[in-house]
């Protein structure tokens, strides 16, 4: 039987906290009842402005009965444990992306979930963003024919608001908490690629924050480029092309500040074909994180796993971002083999 809302606690108060918390305020079929944040009066705030209580702490957070699920948006050295823990507590869990910082951490993840039977799902907002799913849509309808290549942009300013990003052992820089997002939608896209070259710069604190991929598949060749260390007053600009047998469509997206400030970005998204003039494709006006946390909680109210966004699927993400790392490192090309009939990548 469908049940009529999920009770929902929220770790983390803090850039996506408040973002998810909006987001649940639209939402009819969630209600956000508890938030803990280790800044005490961050998460105070945020519960009054939502109806919601404040808890002393993660395990407070954990330990109360009437949260049936769990939200965590802390930062991403973090999110083993609370996932973790959260499984244990027997609750359901949507962990903000990346999902860790290393493979044996995504491992013990997917471990404790699916012992616990929990539903659980990775925040990879942009399998939810209606531009993107209107591509994949696209893609889906035959529109653009076989995919050929695959262009991807992610361009950023540090972000402001968390002194931990600028550390690559709690954020993983740019290569881990930026690039990952466009990792992840080629993926959704064309699988697990064959071989993977990467080239980038380093930060002052030995972060890869400037990434450029090639992620190298049997028919495919995909470009991404992830960057935080453009000026703060550079625009956030995402973009993304397809280019099929057929025809071609590109999103632009770029908004003076940060992706907080979505609302006002200049979008375009365009379908070219042959012997065609530009067409224009529309996309659905509803704000991604909104779209993801309804997904989710819709997965909760029918009682099944997630068929995107899995934990499974972020750790071959991170898997690629890995082996993208590695070829930073090494100046090499990086092959990832697959075992038959095993999704994982063998890092
Ligand atoms: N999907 C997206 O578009 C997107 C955008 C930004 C960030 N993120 C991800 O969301 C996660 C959170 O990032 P953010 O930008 O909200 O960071 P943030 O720094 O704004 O917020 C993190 C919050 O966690 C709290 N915190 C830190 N340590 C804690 C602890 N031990 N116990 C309890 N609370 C603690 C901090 O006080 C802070 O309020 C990260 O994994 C990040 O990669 C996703």
């Amino acid at each position: 039987m469908r049940a009529a809302s999920i009770n929902v606690g929220l770790l983390g108060a803090g850039f996506m906290g408040s973002t998810h918390a909006s987001a649940y305020a639209r939402i009819d079929s969630a209600r956000l009842v508890a938030v803990a944040d280790a800044n005490r009066d961050l998460a105070a705030k945020l519960a009054h402005e939502h109806h919601a209580r404040t808890c002393d702490g993660i395990e407070a957070l954990l330990d109360d009965p009437e949260v049936q699920a769990v939200d965590v948006c802390l930062p991403t050295f973090l999110h083993e444990r609370c996932v973790v823990s959260a499984a244990r507590h027997g609750k359901h869990i949507l962990c903000e992306k990346p999902i860790a910082l290393t493979i044996e951490e995504a491992d013990r993840m997917i471990a404790a979930t699916e012992q616990a039977g929990v539903i659980a799902m990775i925040g990879q907002v942009i399998r939810f963003w209606p531009e993107y799913v209107a591509m994949r849509e696209l893609l889906q309808s035959g529109a653009l024919g076989d995919v050929q290549a695959v262009k991807a942009a992610r361009l950023s300013a540090p972000p402001a608001w968390g002194a931990w990003f600028k550390d690559p052992s709690l954020s993983g820089g740019a290569l881990i908490d930026l690039h990952v997002h466009d990792l992840d939608f080629i993926y959704s896209l064309c699988g697990m690629p064959d071989r993977v070259f990467a080239t980038g710069l380093q930060s002052a604190t030995g972060a890869w924050d400037q990434v450029t991929s090639v992620l190298e598949y049997e028919t495919v060749r995909a470009v991404a480029e992830g960057s935080f260390l453009l000026p703060d007053c550079y625009p956030f600009q995402m973009q993304f092309r397809l280019q099929g047998s057929k025809g071609t469509v590109e999103y632009r997206f770029r908004v003076a500040g940060q992706v907080g400030e979505r609302d006002e970005a200049e979008t375009e998204l365009v379908l070219y074909r042959p012997g065609a003039a530009p067409e224009p494709v529309a996309a659905a006006k509803k704000d991604a994180y909104q779209a993801e946390i309804e997904f989710w909680v819709d997965c909760l109210l029918t009682h099944h796993q997630p068929a995107q966004a899995t934990l499974r699927q972020a750790r071959d993400v991170l898997g690629i971002a890995m082996a993208a790392r590695r070829s930073l490192e090494t100046g090499e090309i990086v092959a990832l083999h697959r075992a038959a009939g095993d999704s994982d990548m063998k890092p």
